[in-house]
Formats: C-alpha cells, structure tokens, sequence
C-alpha cells in the first residue's frame, strides 16, 4: 500500500499565501506519490470564539481553495474532521497519557495564550486533537511550515509512547517542511509569520485578495535601510521574505530569484513579486468562483468521508479494545 500522507488547514479565516506554500501546495506536489488525506479541521478552529455562520460557509470555501490551488479532487481524501467522530474520541484517549509539561511547553500555545485571563481548555489541548488527526489514519508524513514541527513531535511521542504500552499500534508520523517557504513572514512586522488571523490585516496576503489589495500591501512591505537586493533571513528579513515569496509563486531556487534580481532595487523588485502574485491569484480566484457555484465541494466532501470513516473506525475501535475502553 501506498505510504500515507496527511494534512489540514484551519476554516479559521481567509487563507494567506504562507497556508498555501506550507500547506497545500505540498499537497499538490505529493499526492501522486502517497494515499493522502487533506482534511478541514473545524474542531481546531472551535478553540478561539468563532461565528456558526461565518464558520460553516469557510468550511465549504476552504475546500474551494484547496480544489482552486489544483489539489485533485479525486486523488485525495478530502473531508471535515468534526463528521468523522472517531477524531475526537481517539483525542479523549490520547489526552490521558499527555502530560500538561510538555502541553505547556507548546509556543503556539503559550502565544495564543499570552495576556489572555480565561483561556480555554481546547486551546491548550489542541495539539493533542491534532497528534489523533494523524495517528487515526497512521500517516507516515505531515506537510506543515514550520509553525506545526512542535505539534507533530508531540504526535510522535504520544504514538512512541502508545506503542511501547500497549504494543505496535500507531505509525509514526514525521513532518515534512519545505525547505523554502517554511515560515513566510508578515509583510510589515518581518520578525513573525504572517497569518490568517494577524492583528494587521495589510501584513498578509490572502488568497482571495483583490488586484489592487496585493499591490498595495507588497509596496508597503518593510524592508531595510540597504539598498541591494540578498537573500539573508537573519539581517535582512524583509527582503528575504519577498524573494521567497517569489521563488515559490515562479517555481524556481532562491539562487535563481536571487541572480534574477541581483541588480535590481526594492522598488523593483517589490514591483515583480507584486506582478507575479496578481497574475497566480487573479487564475486562482477565477477557478475558486467556478467551484463554488458547482456541486464540486459536496461531492468532493461526502466521498472524502466515505472513503475515510471505515479507516477511523478500524484504527478507534483496535485502540478502544488495547485500553479496555467497553466491551470485547
Ligand atoms: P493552520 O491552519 O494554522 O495552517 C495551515 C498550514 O499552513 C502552514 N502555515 C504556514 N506556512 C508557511 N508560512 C506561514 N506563514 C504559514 N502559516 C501557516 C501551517 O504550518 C500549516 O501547514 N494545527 C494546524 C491544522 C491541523 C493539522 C492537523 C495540520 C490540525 N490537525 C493535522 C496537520 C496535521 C493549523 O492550525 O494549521
């Protein structure tokens, strides 16, 4: 059998272009070499306030974006993880055998949580529910940037941990992070990534942006007091984000992007990266606003669950058993 391949993004807000190089893109260039499973994992998404409605429609326009990115809808399974059950239910067993040190240690965590009074339980639990996403299914690998390499070491050691407990039952997963594009950074604030749910908006760039949005927020991006172009993640952040971002959107090496604008200015080059986003986004939206008027999502969506519940139940049911959990 082919070796599995798992990941998903959070309905949690519009999708940037650091959710399309660290996550689904990755998908896009792996699925014809694994049995993949792309998921939308709403229950994640519950741990932070959320709006039903705004909740239940990203749910079906995520799987929009996957499907717009040029993920196959028929290569992959694609599914909501709050329809599968067993996700939650492998989570509750998994958790009693978590410690609250090393949930405590996660930065995402401890990020989230900062200045907050009353945080809630999901939210330090979270990555727990995330190590039984992957074991459900023993994928062998998990495409993330690099924000979620904590996460899946924790799903490591809590199937490690398992496994030497109660004898060989989960794969181990490992993650695999792209060796360029890993953390692509907030436009305006270099020193951290840029994200769906960034306080400033103009820092990111979603996928969904309009023409005029993509220009102005590239223009605006900070950079240095240097005036030449090199890629230097540590002294030269901005510049560096930039070139990534169009070594990723044109499909070649930083050393290439890096040659291509030897010469040029920031000016320029912001001009070029800016060019390149709203030609690749502008095809993307087109073929977005077609899918959602079809039936495609749906569909896509209750074959994905088909194809995945009989996986869950075999993998929730064997684990049930091992910890003594109801009848034999
Ligand atoms: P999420 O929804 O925050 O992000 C989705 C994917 O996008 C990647 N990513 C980035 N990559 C590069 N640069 C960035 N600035 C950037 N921002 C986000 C993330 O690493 C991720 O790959 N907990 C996960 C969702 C999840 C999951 C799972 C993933 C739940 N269960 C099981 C894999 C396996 C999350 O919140 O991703």
């Amino acid at each position: 059998m082919n070796k599995r391949l798992l990941t998903g993004l959070q309905p949690s807000g519009e999708l940037t272009i650091g959710n399309y190089i660290g996550g689904i893109r990755q998908v896009v260039n792996y699925e014809k070499d694994y049995e993949t499973f792309l998921f939308v994992p709403d229950m994640h998404s519950i741990t932070v306030p959320q709006d039903p409605e705004t909740l239940h429609r990203r749910v079906r326009e995520i799987v929009g974006m996957y499907l717009a990115c040029g993920v196959s809808p028929t290569e992959n399974h694609i599914y909501v993880q709050s329809e599968i059950p067993q996700h939650a239910n492998l989570s509750w067993i998994l958790e009693c055998s978590a410690y609250i040190g090393e949930l405590s240690r996660m930065t995402q965590f401890k990020a989230k949580a900062e200045g907050k009074k009353e945080i809630g339980c999901g939210l330090f639990t979270y990555p727990v529910l995330m190590a039984a996403d992957i074991l459900l299914y023993n994928a062998q690998y998990v495409p993330t940037g690099a924000d979620q390499k904590q996460h899946v070491e924790l799903a490591r050691n809590l199937a490690q941990r398992f496994n030497a407990k109660y004898g060989d039952t989960f794969v181990v997963p490992e993650p695999l992070i792209p060796k360029v594009g890993a953390k692509i950074r907030d436009l305006l604030s270099p020193d951290k990534k840029m994200s769906k749910s960034a306080a400033n908006p103009r820092g990111s760039i979603f996928l969904n942006d309009p023409e005029k949005a993509i220009r102005k927020k590239i223009m605006g991006a900070v950079t240095d007091s240097d005036t030449f172009v090199k890629f230097d993640e540590e002294n030269k952040p901005g510049v560096s984000n930039l070139l990534t971002i169009y070594a990723c959107f044109s499909d070649t090496s930083i050393e290439e992007t890096e040659k291509h604008f030897a010469d040029a200015r920031y000016g320029d080059l912001k001009k070029e990266v800016a060019e390149l986003l709203v030609e690749k986004l502008t095809v993307l939206q087109d073929k977005f606003a077609e899918i959602m008027k079809s039936g495609l999502v749906d569909e896509t969506l209750d074959r994905g669950r088909d194809a995945v519940r009989p996986i869950a139940e075999e993998t929730y049911d064997k684990v049930r058993r091992l910890v003594g959990l109801g009848r034999l």
